[in-house]
């Protein structure tokens, strides 16, 4: 399917989606974001599909919200369509592991965007910032949530309030990013990371994100026996006799997705 703001491929397992606005930084119109809820629609419905990589351009993943197209809305422009609902969630929502690969800027709705997705990995390039309050607003996609579960109360106020950027290192060291790669070998890294998740049996992938993601709406108690319930449950797929069977026999587990 032929995209505007977005190109998807395929490269083996992993479904691949690089946001293709270069001129304005990957700045996320909300084209761009129904785009790209279209094509992780399409990826999780691809039984061939185990995993999907979202990547922008050397220079910038994504620079936000588009500015531009933001500059003159009034309150009920954006309280009436909820804009950063609906389409923002079919992100969220995705079943299968979605992995940010983030060279240069990731501001703003570009920094939102990558902590919707699972884990990031981060060229030695990548700056992530939330500036919007030099703007006159606030994060509205996530990052006075999500910033302070990853890197802590001190550090989000940091970044929100001064609007400063913070470099790869400190990201991994924060705890906001899961590896720091060369810049040129960003992709090739994280489709690697991507193809290796993508050959394990899809619906325990599926229920590893999930009980992780448990983790942070649950309290410890009930994620525990949350994880103990699908642990369980995975007792009833013949992927989970067939991982077993193959350790005790030596050789390599051959899954089905079943
Ligand atoms: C629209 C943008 C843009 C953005 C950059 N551009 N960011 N257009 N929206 N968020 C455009 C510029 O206008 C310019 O267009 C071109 O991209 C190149 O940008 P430059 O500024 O010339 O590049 P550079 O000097 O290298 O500076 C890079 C930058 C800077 C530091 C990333 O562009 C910048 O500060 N951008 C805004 C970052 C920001 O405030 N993001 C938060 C947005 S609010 P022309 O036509 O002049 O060449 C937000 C709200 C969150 O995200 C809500 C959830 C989504």
């Amino acid at each position: 399917m032929p995209y505007q703001f977005i190109i998807a491929d395929k490269h083996g397992k992993v479904g691949l989606i690089t946001l293709n606005r270069p001129q304005q930084l990957n700045a996320l119109c909300d084209a761009l974001i129904d785009e790209l809820g279209a094509a992780l629609a399409a990826f999780e419905a691809d039984e061939t599909v185990g995993s999907m990589v979202i990547t922008g351009s050397p220079k910038a993943f994504a620079a936000g919200a588009d500015i531009t197209a933001m500059k003159d809305w009034s309150y009920m422009d954006v309280y009436q369509p909820d804009y950063l609902g609906p389409n923002w969630a079919r992100i969220r929502n995705c079943r299968k592991p979605v992995i940010a690969a983030v060279a240069g800027y990731a501001l703003g709705g570009g920094c939102e965007l990558a902590m919707s997705c699972d884990m990031i990995f981060a060229a030695d390039t990548a700056k992530f910032g939330q500036p919007e309050i030099k703007l006159g607003v606030l994060p509205g996609a996530g990052g006075t949530q999500r910033l302070p579960r990853a890197i802590g109360k001190a550090k989000a106020m940091d970044m929100c309030l001064t609007a400063r950027m913070m470099d790869a290192k400190e990201a991994e060291q924060a705890g906001l990013v899961a590896r720091v790669i060369a810049a040129d070998q960003l992709i090739e890294e994280t489709l690697a990371a991507a193809e290796t998740i993508a050959g394990y049996s899809l619906p325990v992938i599926m229920m590893i994100k999930e009980a992780i993601n448990r983790a942070y709406e649950m309290p410890l108690g009930e994620g525990l026996l949350y994880e103990r319930r699908v642990f369980q449950a995975a007792f009833a797929l013949a992927d989970r006799k067939e991982g077993m069977a193959a350790f005790v026999e030596k050789r390599q587990p051959a899954f089905k997705n079943r």
